[in-house]
């Protein structure tokens, strides 16, 4: 027979609020049903969104991606809350503040229109939605992503705006174009502009952290360029003064996009140095050659400086970089990252 535990969740600015669980229910299903509203997403052990680390209790693990958990963390205690089956009372911290816990599920779920669809590399679309209904507001921290409901189904897919939060209700998504993938066929083959589509979040804490004037490497592999572009933008918005580099790095010269946007940018903001990186490019390739990671590398022993890294690209990419880092003298601890994991993986 089931028992019945009570889970605290202690949030990053020490705050706690507790909250009961059966032992065969999953955490964040027993947060809901309670008008708790942690963060997650795909709620299947696939995205990380919802990782945490138990500091106290016994608990049993459903199956998880070995990608959003590695064995290394689930030994060391962090858990993936949606698959976490409480058999004690326990104490979960998470890496998230206080106020991104929500307890209604108002304000997570609304509906917005497709504006503008366009494929603007070989494999990239640009998704434009306008936020509907009176409350216009779409409010997000640069590095966050939304869940879009593929019309007339109940599926979900993360992706994260490219543009910072406003007041009109503009979403700027850049997607990548996967072969037979549920998302990507939609986009395809029946999205049209005017379309409505429900987006839920915002979600994720991927996102600026103070850290003084230390220089901001940004690190984008594909359409990992998203929440680049959306936090160096933010940063243009509040005129932030730290010395920042975008490395954006794609396979061939027809993956590139967005290189006006990019020099548009640099152009208002002194701060910013571009290095578009193509891996397999032509010799008339006019910017840089190589993957990001070797520019990276050469630039890094070039200057001496240890900046903070943002990165958000394939798992080779991001291994790579942690590689270049560790050689460099770049601690983990000053490394931020999102993986965008497939769905359900
Ligand atoms: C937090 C987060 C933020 C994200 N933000 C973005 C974003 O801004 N832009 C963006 O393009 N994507 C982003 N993604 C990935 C996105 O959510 C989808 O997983 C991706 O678009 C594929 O969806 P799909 O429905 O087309 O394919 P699916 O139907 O989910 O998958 C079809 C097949 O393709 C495989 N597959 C799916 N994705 C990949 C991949 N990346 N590489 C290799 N194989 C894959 C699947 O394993 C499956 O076999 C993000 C993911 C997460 C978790
Ligand atoms: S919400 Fe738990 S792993 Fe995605």
């Amino acid at each position: 027979m089931a028992s019945t535990h009570q889970v605290t969740i202690i949030t990053q600015d020490n705050e706690s609020l507790s909250f009961d669980c059966r032992s065969d229910e999953d955490v964040i299903t027993a947060a809901v049903r309670q008008d708790i509203y942690l963060m997650s997403s795909c709620r299947e052990g696939g995205c990380a969104t919802c990782k945490g680390f138990c500091a106290d209790g016994d608990y049993i693990l459903g199956k998880c991606s070995s990608q959003a958990l590695p064995y290394e963390e689930e030994e060391a205690g962090q858990v993936l809350l949606c698959r976490c089956y409480p058999s004690t009372n326990i104490e979960v911290e998470v890496p998230y503040t206080y106020e991104r816990i929500s307890f209604s599920p108002e304000g997570l779920v609304f509906a917005a229109q497709i504006v503008e669809l366009a494929q603007i590399s070989s494999n990239v679309m640009k998704l434009q939605l306008q936020r509907t209904g009176d409350d216009k507001q779409v409010k997000f921290d640069s590095g966050q992503f939304f869940d879009l409901e593929i019309p007339g189904t109940s599926s979900t897919r993360s992706y994260s705006p490219a543009n910072t939060t406003n007041k009109q209700g503009d979403l700027e998504f850049l997607i990548r174009i996967v072969d037979g993938g549920k998302f990507s066929e939609f986009l395809k083959k029946d999205a049209t502009v005017g379309q409505s589509i429900n987006v839920k979040g915002p979600s994720g804490i991927f996102g600026l952290k103070e850290n003084g004037f230390t220089p901001r490497y940004f690190i984008a592999g594909g359409t990992g360029l998203a929440p680049i572009l959306s936090m160096v933008r933010r940063m243009k918005e509040w005129d932030e003064p730290q010395k920042c580099v975008i490395y954006f790095g794609v396979n061939t010269e027809a993956e590139i996009f967005h290189l006006a946007e990019l020099d548009l940018l640099a152009a208002s903001m002194p701060t910013l140095e571009l290095r578009n990186c193509v891996w397999k490019c032509s010799d008339d390739w006019h910017c840089e050659k190589g993957s990001v990671v070797d520019i990276l590398r050469r630039d890094l022993l070039a200057t001496g400086v240890k900046p903070d890294i943002y990165l958000c690209g394939p798992p080779g990419m991001v291994d790579a970089t942690f590689a270049v880092c560790a050689e460099m003298g770049i601690s983990k601890e000053r490394i931020y990252l999102e993986k965008f994991l497939p769905s359900g993986s």
